[in-house]
């Protein structure tokens, strides 16, 4: 049997493919696809420690935070020198972040920050998969739809493995820091008239017209590349699993990624205990809180016009929900939503612990606020929150907060509650000396 390949998620189908099919959905059902892997002969015990030595390795597979964990993403066979894409991703820290546990109510919060990333976001460990993908299958053009990271990443990726990056944005709804990456890595840009689950479909139909590969979400490979995130955060926690990992949720890939990961680690040995996953979504971008508090059997409540200042998670027709579903539930976890106030402030109070990230990412913080005021989390639990992307992302957003200038999709203003506007001063030393107090 080779040792990996495409199998459909959907599980009265599973029906096989080889892992070079350029395939995104099934072809016998249309159901999402993974990678399945043949595990057999892995030792846990001695892979955690190779892992470990490996740290101590300068190959350039070895020094990625990605490819050292090469085992669990075996999709490139012997293959992986000859094709693999890296600019050293991965490799993120583990943040004690006592401010913004205190604001939440807990004793102790650690953020897992992506935002470290060579793009500054998470989408930087799937995507080095992906490109690689690319590579090995021959593609010469690869596409995405994207709130912004995506697009960013996978124009890095691309660049620097030779490939032709096509963009496709909602057009004035991505924040320029991630607009001028895109740019910046020589990404052939379109703006298109239509919202994120729009263009989805768009570039669907157009990477099967034009043979362009797909580097969506969707994309089994890049789901592959995610698991790494949670195989490091446990390596560098030395395998201690946390009672909660905590999620921004958009097009939800990156959570299907955590499941996947969580349960192969389960079932090979590596860990014995399930975290459980929470959630957290935009209000004004709900779609799968809304799913998961309906009754069983309701179909998926597709939110038609996202709204979130929140641009990255500004998705109203998440592709990867089934996968999301099964995880959450495997995991015991739950789904919560917070209002645009409440990332606002929760972002700044992590931007207090001096770590800073962007607005999709606070939402983990004042997700865990909400779930520690009704009791859902613990004050004492051990909680891992993932911050996806760098707080340079969107300077704009940071600006307006603190000045006071922010207004929500409906144009309330959102109070800037631990606002820290700049002060302009003239240029004399005895009236700035006064104003510091000297
Ligand atoms: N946080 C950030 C900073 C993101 O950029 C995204 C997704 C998410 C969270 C949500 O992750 O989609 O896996 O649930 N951004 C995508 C993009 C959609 O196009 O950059 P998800």
């Amino acid at each position: 049997m080779p040792s990996s390949e495409l199998i459909c998620f959907n599980s009265a189908c599973r029906a096989r493919f080889p892992i070079t099919e350029v395939i995104y959905n099934c072809p016998a059902c249309g159901g999402l696809l993974e990678a399945t892997h043949d595990f057999t002969g892995l030792d846990p015990e001695l892979l955690k420690l190779t892992w470990r030595g490996r740290r101590l390795n300068n190959s350039q597979l070895t020094q990625s935070g990605v490819w050292r964990y090469r085992e669990l993403i075996p999709f490139l066979g012997d293959e992986a020198e000859q094709h693999v894409v890296t600019l050293r991703e991965g490799n993120t820290p583990l943040l004690d972040a006592p401010i913004a546990a205190r604001y939440a109510g807990m004793d102790k919060v650690v953020f897992k920050h992506q935002g470290f990333n060579p793009t500054g976001s998470f989408k930087d460990n799937g995507m080095t998969c992906g490109a690689s993908q690319a590579r090995r299958l021959g593609m010469k053009r690869v596409a995405c739809v994207s709130t912004g990271n995506t697009s960013a990443s996978m124009a890095a990726y691309a660049a620097a493995g030779g490939l032709q990056p096509i963009i496709f944005i909602p057009h004035g709804n991505i924040s320029y820091g991630k607009l001028a990456q895109a740019l910046e890595y020589g990404a052939r840009t379109l703006q298109v008239d239509a919202n994120f689950d729009q263009i989805l479909k768009l570039v669907r139909v157009l990477a099967e017209k034009l043979g362009i590969y797909l580097l969506n979400s969707i994309n089994p490979f890049r789901i592959e590349g995610q698991k790494t995130i949670i195989i490091e955060m446990l390596d560098q926690r030395d395998w201690s699993v946390p009672d909660w990992i905590v999620v921004p949720g958009g097009n939800l890939g990156n959570v299907s990624a955590f499941g996947k990961a969580l349960m192969e680690l389960r079932s090979l040995g590596f860990i014995h205990k399930t975290p459980r996953l929470a959630v957290i979504q935009a209000a004004g971008s709900a779609p799968f809180v809304e799913f998961m508090k309906a009754p069983r059997g309701t179909s998926f409540p597709t939110v038609k016009h996202p709204e979130t200042l929140a641009t990255a998670i500004k998705i109203g027709d998440p592709v990867s929900w089934p996968k999301a579903w099964q995880v959450v539930e495997w995991s015991s976890g739950l789904v919560e939503k917070v209002s645009e106030q409440e990332i606002a402030d929760a972002k700044v109070q992590i931007g207090l612990c001096g770590i800073g990230c962007e607005p999709a990412s606070a939402a983990t913080l004042a997700g865990i606020r909400k779930l520690i005021g009704d009791g859902r989390i613990k004050a004492s639990d051990d909680v891992v929150a993932i911050l996806t992307g760098n707080a340079l992302k969107d300077p704009d957003y940071i600006f307006k907060y603190h000045t006071g200038q922010l207004k929500d999709p409906h144009g309330a203003a959102i109070a800037a509650t631990f606002g820290n506007a700049p002060t302009v001063v003239p240029n004399d030393p005895d009236r700035i000396a006064a104003l510091l107090g000297g």
